[in-house]
């Protein structure tokens, strides 16, 4: 059954979600699922706009087959060659086998790696503010590369309007009916999963999203068709400021997330204690994460969400308790900046974690690490509340202050 529906008079959504795959990118869980969002433009010529993954491509040629309601197929604009959304381009070609595919050079270039092919008989090479007419609306092309791959490019229709974004303003989650971010709640059960979304997939590329947010700047956007998730045509600027954010790793909250990685329980004990001293100095956002059993694709979430970071690990094999050490190098990878930073270690014979991880957070950019550390032997001894305390003081004062 074909499950489309209409975002203008002229644009259809013939995307579809997946809620059976278990990790997106084989990596990052999504218990919510996942849409792979293509849209088509109904003019005098017919253009579809991004294809979807391969898991999802049944539903997706029924959906364009509806709306074309047995006109031909003019344009495929491929505006990204990752295969969540290129992966049909193949057997797109095999049933509309007149279309025109239009992409940039790098465009196809991925195109022949993936699909050994670049189908050159049928392609249109566009650039920077190149435009395709198609009757009453005009597409213009706009390159954002690295948002997140070299050769994406975005497109705007100058008639409606709508920016169809790629993979920018993007989310985790199936949509459910709901393609429009004003019909969900958005800030309750969507943006957890954009965070995340753009975090761990387009969070190491902050600059060139905010090349990309300086050229949008300059356009009228009434509509954002993302690539995954809602599509956006009331209360843009919401969006746009968590891009904002986002791309110039600015905190989000003033919040401190404490992240401990324990073996029996001792560093747990110590990070909940210091959660409790945090609470009584009138700290509001306080979060505890388990990093051995929280994916780190959230705590990289809740890593770019919080002003405020503390570490807590043990010693293991001389070096940092390894799903700790996994965490700081994904967030070394995914250039994760301007944050404060307290530390605890526990070591039972070689206390060396706070160290250890200091040195790996001096590779980042713009860590502020605060002098109060707490160094636990084993368990925290009775006469460490001082130790708990000076670190609580030294977070609350900034959380806390008016
Ligand atoms: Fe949704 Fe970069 O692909």
């Amino acid at each position: 059954m074909h499950n489309v529906r209409k975002v203008t008079d002229d644009i259809v959504w013939v995307g579809a979600s997946d809620r059976r795959l278990a990790l997106f990118e084989n990596i990052f869980p999504i218990p919510r699922g996942v849409s792979y969002n293509a849209y088509v433009l109904l003019d005098e010529k017919t253009v579809l706009l991004d294809t979807v993954d391969a898991g999802v491509g049944g539903q997706f040629f029924e959906n364009v087959e509806h709306v074309l309601s047995g006109r031909a197929l003019d344009y495929l604009v491929v505006n990204h060659m990752e295969p969540d959304h290129c992966a049909m381009i193949g057997e797109l070609v095999r049933r509309y086998p007149e279309v025109k595919i239009v992409g940039n050079t790098k465009t196809f270039v991925m195109m022949k790696q993936f699909f050994g092919t670049d189908f050159p008989e049928q392609t249109v090479t566009v650039k920077e503010g190149d435009t395709l007419a198609a009757g009453r609306h005009t597409l213009r092309f706009v390159m954002a590369p690295m948002v997140h791959w070299p050769e994406t490019m975005v497109t705007y229709d100058e008639t409606d309007e709508v920016l169809f974004s790629a993979d920018g303003f993007g989310s985790f989650g199936a949509l459910g009916g709901h393609i429009f971010a004003d019909e969900v709640d958005f800030d309750r059960d969507w943006l957890d999963d954009a965070r995340r979304y753009y975090c761990n997939i387009v969070g190491k590329y902050g600059t060139s999203v905010q090349a990309l947010l300086k050229k949008a700047s300059g356009l009228k956007i009434s509509v954002i068709c993302p690539l995954h998730g809602p599509v956006w045509r009331k209360n843009l600027d919401y969006f746009f400021e968590k891009y904002q954010k986002w791309s110039t790793y600015e905190a989000e909250d003033k919040a401190v997330v404490i992240m401990y990685a324990s073996m029996y329980g001792n560093t747990a004990s110590a990070a909940d204690a210091l959660a409790g001293c945090l609470a009584e100095r009138g700290v509001k956002k306080i979060a505890v994460c388990d990093v051995s059993n929280t994916h780190v694709s959230d705590l990289i979430g809740e890593i770019f969400r919080a002003s405020h970071l503390v570490f807590a690990a043990p010693t293991y094999n001389g070096g940092i308790y390894p799903v700790m050490e996994n965490l700081l190098s994904d967030m070394k990878a995914l250039a994760v900046q301007k944050k404060t930073v307290a530390l605890m270690e526990n070591g039972t014979w070689a206390a060396t974690t706070a160290k250890q991880m200091r040195e790996k957070l001096g590779e980042m950019k713009d860590i502020r690490i605060l002098d109060a550390q707490v160094t636990i032997k084993s368990a925290m001894a009775a006469g460490q509340g001082d130790e708990l305390a000076a670190m609580a003081d030294a977070i609350a004062a900034e959380l806390c202050e008016q």
